[in-house]
């Protein structure tokens, strides 16, 4: 285990495009990890933070990290949303999207489920412009953001993230597959859009499932989620949804959850644009929803010019 054997496996990635194909889908540090081992490379967390050291002040080489404003945006929209059937050429990638949706045996689903906090699961209601935000935002956040406090050994037990994140789950008989079919799904996405696409979060939320407000600031560019649910929409009782503060006007926008439905909207870096948002599944039914990096061109690449 060493930084160099992470520096040979970053090199190998420039001469390996089925290599980079498999980064494309990878979303989590330990999935790199596993990665890195399949190809002969072994190392840890704590290497990939020390080669990362020493490349900073280079370049960057992705080209998703560029940030353009290729399409116009309409005056007060910041989200589309269309159900699988209004997309053209969808049904190929509709039926890969299928064997994503898994639930790890490696999860404790009581653990889970005695993890849920009421009070968390209200926050959505809190708009981040009303004056009790910050300091129930500040309250939530302090132990993760402290590097005295050691993270809970599970990503559901977080209190902002009351969900599982399968790509953290990496030692089930399902990975395998379920990797191949990630690896799929992005080359039929590639191909969609016509460029590289790439996974940005791979998320089941079980029933009473949330993901507090955030901003994702840190990835800005264009966000595309592919949701379902293991129940059909006459029978989802409850409510699940996704909601966002509109960064111009400050309104929440609750947008209600359906199956097979794709979801598009932009994250933005600056301080007075920021996309707040929250996911909350109110409902007895699975969420599954698996989000990508797009082009800014992605509307044209699905509708050409008739939008
Ligand atoms: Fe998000």
């Amino acid at each position: 285990m060493s930084k160099e054997a992470f520096q040979e496996f970053y090199q190998e990635f420039f001469n390996n495009s089925h290599l980079q194909e498999e980064v494309r889908v990878v979303t989590t540090i330990k999935e790199i990890i596993k990665l890195g081992k399949k190809y002969g490379y072994s190392f840890t967390q704590k290497d990939i933070q020390a080669a990362n050291a020493d490349e900073q002040g280079k370049p960057q080489t992705s080209s998703l990290n560029k940030v353009s404003d290729v399409i116009p945006r309409q005056i007060g929209t910041y989200h589309y949303e269309f159900q699988f059937s209004e997309i053209p050429r969808f049904e190929e990638i509709a039926q890969e999207f299928e064997h994503l949706k898994i639930k790890p045996d490696t999860v404790d689903i009581n653990l889970y489920e005695s993890s849920f906090r009421e009070d968390d699961f209200n926050f959505a209601s809190v708009s981040p412009t009303s004056p009790e935000f910050q300091p129930q935002y500040d309250e939530i956040m302090k132990p993760y953001l402290s590097e005295d406090t050691p993270l809970p050994e599970h990503e559901y037990m977080m209190r902002q993230f009351h969900l599982i994140n399968l790509d953290l789950h990496v030692e089930h008989p399902l990975y395998e597959t379920y990797f191949m079919h990630k690896l799929r799904l992005i080359g039929l996405l590639s191909k969609f859009f016509g460029t590289e696409v790439k996974f940005s979060g791979s998320l089941w939320y079980p029933p009473k499932g949330y993901r507090l407000w955030h901003t994702n600031e840190e990835q800005p560019g264009w966000r595309m989620y592919i949701i379902d649910f293991d129940s059909p929409e006459s029978e989802l009782v409850g409510e699940c949804f996704f909601r966002y503060m509109n960064p111009t006007t400050k309104e929440l926008v609750t947008l209600k959850d359906k199956p097979k439905l794709v979801r598009f909207f932009k994250i933005e870096k600056e301080r007075d644009d920021l996309f707040w948002h929250c996911i909350v599944n109110n409902t007895q039914a699975n969420r599954w929803s698996f989000g990508f990096l797009v082009t800014d061109d992605w509307m044209n690449q699905i509708f050409g010019s008739e939008v």
